[in-house]
């Protein structure tokens, strides 16, 4: 029943090491939110430095939610604890499990989401000039591209080498951190129960058999290259969506097993691209291990445009 006098119907064990006071934290707007869950942006009081204020993003449930959306939200908060700390992943701050609702309190993007990121930051088209678009704005440059890329790629080996499997790699789940010269890109590590089905960022295996593994994340992470490859860039009546002219599962079913992969993105380097395709080996064994991502984009990332 009403939000005002929830006082949680359930009982977590105290973590003295997680723990922070409620009173630390004004909640303030949404940052988004799902069937169950929501993370809205808040200023924190000597959390991240004694006497100073921080903004953060807390994750909490949405009332009448289910006691498996809580679990979901516990076992994510515990699996963070473990994870430990990255850079090119969204840490864990701290959290309110007593007394009230359970709240998640983890590092804020003040960027949002790649995708988004991507699409405000591409080179606009000369039409967009031309209706007095703000011009301000940093354009991305293909160097930018392939370090998102390489980003993306270290915090996956640090998830591979922790041995967590993401299972839903998408631009839409890569956060931007700072943006100063050059974004810090982060993956969020999330557990998504919704229903939805990011079917084309699968892996045949995990399509087909729901078997994921670090290899599975591999493929996924070919997507999400071509999505950077391709919302970053100008590219006009493009959305950026994978296999854009596949209307069904049961096709892209079909064309997976058939062979069929996407064609290169028009400013794409055959280098990158070649890397795309290794990430989508029928075969997971055949797929590049996550250090070889790292090491091939290290190469790449350095070279001028
Ligand atoms: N949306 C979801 N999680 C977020 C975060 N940590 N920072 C900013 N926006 C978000």
């Amino acid at each position: 029943n009403s939000g005002d006098s929830m006082i949680s119907e359930y009982e977590l064990p105290m973590d003295s090491d997680w723990e922070i006071p409620r009173d630390m934290l004004h909640l303030g707007k949404n940052l988004g939110e799902g069937a169950f869950g929501k993370v809205v942006k808040a200023e924190a009081m000597n959390l991240l430095k004694p006497g100073s204020m921080s903004i953060v993003a807390v994750k909490m449930l949405k009332e009448g939610h289910t006691d498996n959306e809580m679990m979901d939200l516990v076992s994510e908060m515990e699996m963070m604890k473990m994870i430990g700390k990255h850079i090119n992943i969204i840490n864990l701050l701290g959290c309110c499990t007593q007394g009230g609702p359970l709240y998640v309190v983890v590092e804020y993007a003040p960027h949002g989401n790649l995708r988004d990121f991507l699409r405000q930051h591409r080179p606009s088209s000369g039409y967009e000039l031309a209706v007095g678009e703000k011009k301000e704005k940093k354009t991305l440059t293909q160097k930018d591209l392939v370090s998102f890329a390489y980003q993306v790629a270290r915090g996956m080996e640090y998830l591979a080498s922790r041995r967590c499997i993401h299972r839903d790699l998408a631009a839409r789940n890569v956060l931007t951190l700072a943006l100063q010269e050059i974004s810090t890109v982060t993956i969020i590590i999330e557990k998504t129960t919704d229903g939805r089905l990011p079917v084309k960022w699968m892996a045949p295996e995990a399509l087909f058999h729901r078997v994921y593994t670090t290899q599975s994340d591999v493929w996924s992470y070919g997507i999400l290259l071509w999505e950077i490859m391709t919302l970053g860039v100008r590219t006009p009546n493009f959305l950026g969506t994978p296999y854009p002219s596949v209307p069904s599962v049961e096709k892209l079913f079909q064309l997976l097993r058939n062979g069929h992969r996407m064609e290169k993105p028009p400013c794409c380097s055959l280098e990158i691209y070649m890397l795309m395709r290794e990430c989508w080996s029928y075969q997971p064994n055949e797929r590049p291990l996550v250090e070889d991502l790292d090491r091939i984009l290290t190469i790449t990332a350095n070279e001028e445009y």
